[in-house]
């Protein structure tokens, strides 16, 4: 440093020094570094202004040290720099800062030399893989993608680093597996700002740290950075993606995650869209009695199967629960739901939901809410209605209030009721599907023979009879005894 420090104040004006003799060790022509000092357009390195060297077309780092020997800032552009390492930047004790620029470079994980005074280093639509890869930036899910490699350990060395930014690359941090930030940008010295703008960062693996060294004020990411990802990381690969969504956005998504309860494990797979995330925060056979009181709020995939829940109705009142697209209630003790909750629950959604609730203590379900629920959905051509698998529950088919209404939405919706088929009683109709149990004769037997109308036919019958009597008895007398009938004695004006 105290070297440089006297080059600067003396103003000193360097001089490209070539010799012969590393020329051709290095395997370089001795022309091409000659011209260099003339100007000449075949001149791999030319000085644009004072200390200011510009390099086109290098082959390797170690041309650089030859011909940019005492530079200050030097950019290197439309090279090829395989392995550029603190062994190649040793020899240039002048540099202050290094700007690369569409150019091939692999950052070597060696020791980058303590003494270099490297201030500012600028990446510029930079990569790392092999040249042979003639796909240009945005091609994305595929092997042939360029990327810039960041090895883990590769910045402890630039002790002297302020500045680091990275432009338009696609960036891929060698994390270590729960890493905590001992690895990548997290080994930046203190002092050094890092500067992400555009490009892409490779997402299947980020790590969060990134995230707190920009609320840290250590380091800017730019909105137009986005994710990409280089394999399928799974068969949701399609359909939930990392791909073109904001790092930033993905960042606070991943920290979020970090809310997953104790007994649970919680994983940000990818997107569906950036509103829709696939988060799925897993529970299953954790002994839960009770929901979780917080989950990542952007969950989408809840499965809470074989725990002992008796009720449901955090997920209707909690926001954490708010946005979930599945819930596996399977193998619990959930006796009931509150109807009025899950209908505000549904209408206030915007998407669809899937609930499964086989194998609980269900005996009565809100059929009346949802009933009109659904109708209201099927009447407006909606075509996402939320779905239950609703088997292995002891339905109460003794209950004529509830069981036929119940049978009736069963076979209404039963495109949203997938195990339809396996939905029964708990007790005698054990065997047979709800839907083949006539519920109507049951709880609706068929009235006895004597109808009301065959009460008033026989009553007419029966008067008619008694009238006819009296009209012979009436007749027999008269003959017999010349008695006239009652009516005929009392009727003074007949
Ligand atoms: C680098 O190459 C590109 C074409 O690949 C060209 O447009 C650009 O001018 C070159 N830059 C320099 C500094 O030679
Ligand atoms: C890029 O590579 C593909 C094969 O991987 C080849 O067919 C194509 O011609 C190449 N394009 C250029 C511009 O070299
Ligand atoms: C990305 O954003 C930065 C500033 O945040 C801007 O300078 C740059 O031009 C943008 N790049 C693209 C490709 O839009
Ligand atoms: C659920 O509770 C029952 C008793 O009510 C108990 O036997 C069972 O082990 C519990 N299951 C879990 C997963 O805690």
């Amino acid at each position: 440093m105290a070297f440089y420090s006297n080059h600067f104040r003396n103003n000193f004006i360097f001089i490209l020094i070539i010799t012969l003799q590393s020329d051709e060790i290095l395997g370089y022509p001795a022309e091409a570094f000659a011209n260099a000092n003339t100007d000449s357009i075949e001149s791999p390195c030319v000085e644009t202004s004072l200390h200011t060297v510009l390099c086109s077309g290098l082959r390797s780092p170690a041309a650089l040290t030859n011909a940019a020997l005492t530079a200050r800032h030097l950019t290197v552009t439309n090279s090829s720099l395989v392995a550029l390492s603190g062994e190649h930047l040793l020899p240039l004790t002048q540099l202050l800062a290094l700007t690369i620029t569409h150019s091939r470079v692999v950052l070597s994980d060696l020791v980058w030399p303590a003494r270099l005074g490297l201030e500012e280093l600028v990446l510029e639509r930079c990569w790392s893989n092999s040249p042979d890869t003639n796909n240009s930036n945005g091609a994305v899910n595929n092997k042939l993608q360029k990327y810039l490699q960041i090895p883990p350990k590769v910045w402890s060395a630039l002790t002297s680093l302020k500045t680091l930014k990275i432009v338009e690359c696609s960036i891929k941090v060698d994390d270590e597996p729960g890493g905590d930030g001992a690895v990548g940008f997290g080994l930046l010295p203190p002092s050094t700002f890092l500067s992400i703008e555009g490009g892409e960062y490779e997402c299947h693996s980020i790590q969060v740290y990134l995230l707190t060294l920009v609320e840290s004020g250590r380091a800017a990411v730019s909105e137009n950075t986005s994710c990409f990802i280089l394999e399928d990381i799974s068969k949701f690969n399609s359909y939930y993606t990392f791909n073109k969504k904001p790092l930033l956005d993905v960042l606070k998504l991943r920290k979020s995650v970090e809310r997953c309860p104790s007994a649970c494990s919680c994983e940000l797979l990818g997107f569906r869209s950036l509103d829709r995330p696939l988060l799925s925060v897993d529970c299953r056979g954790a002994g839960l009695t009770t929901l979780p009181p917080a989950i990542p709020p952007l969950a989408s995939s809840l499965i809470m199967s074989d725990n002992n829940l008796t009720n449901i109705d955090a997920v209707f009142s909690n926001p954490d629960y708010s946005r979930l697209a599945k819930c596996d209630f399977s193998n619990n003790a959930i006796s009931s739901i509150n109807g009025a909750a899950l209908l505000n629950y549904f209408t206030s959604r915007e998407h669809d939901v899937y609930f499964d609730l086989r194998n609980n203590k269900l005996s009565q379900f809100p059929v009346w809410e949802l009933t009109s629920f659904y109708n209201k959905g099927h009447r407006s051509g909606e075509k996402h209605l939320p779905a239950f698998d609703l088997s292995g529950n002891p339905w109460d088919c003794e209950d004529c209030s509830f069981i036929p209404y119940f049978k009736s939405f069963v076979y209404d919706n039963m495109f949203h009721i997938p195990d339809h088929l396996r939905v029964r009683c708990d007790d005698t109709g054990a065997l047979r599907p709800i839907l083949y149990v006539d519920f109507e004769a049951q709880c609706y037997p068929k009235q006895s023979p004597l109808m009301a109308i065959d009460v008033v036919n026989i009553f007419m019958a029966l008067v008619l009879l008694a009238t006819i009597a009296n009209f012979a008895h009436n007749y027999y007398q008269y003959r017999r005894y010349g008695k006239l009938p009652w009516v005929v004695r009392h009727c003074k004006r007949c």
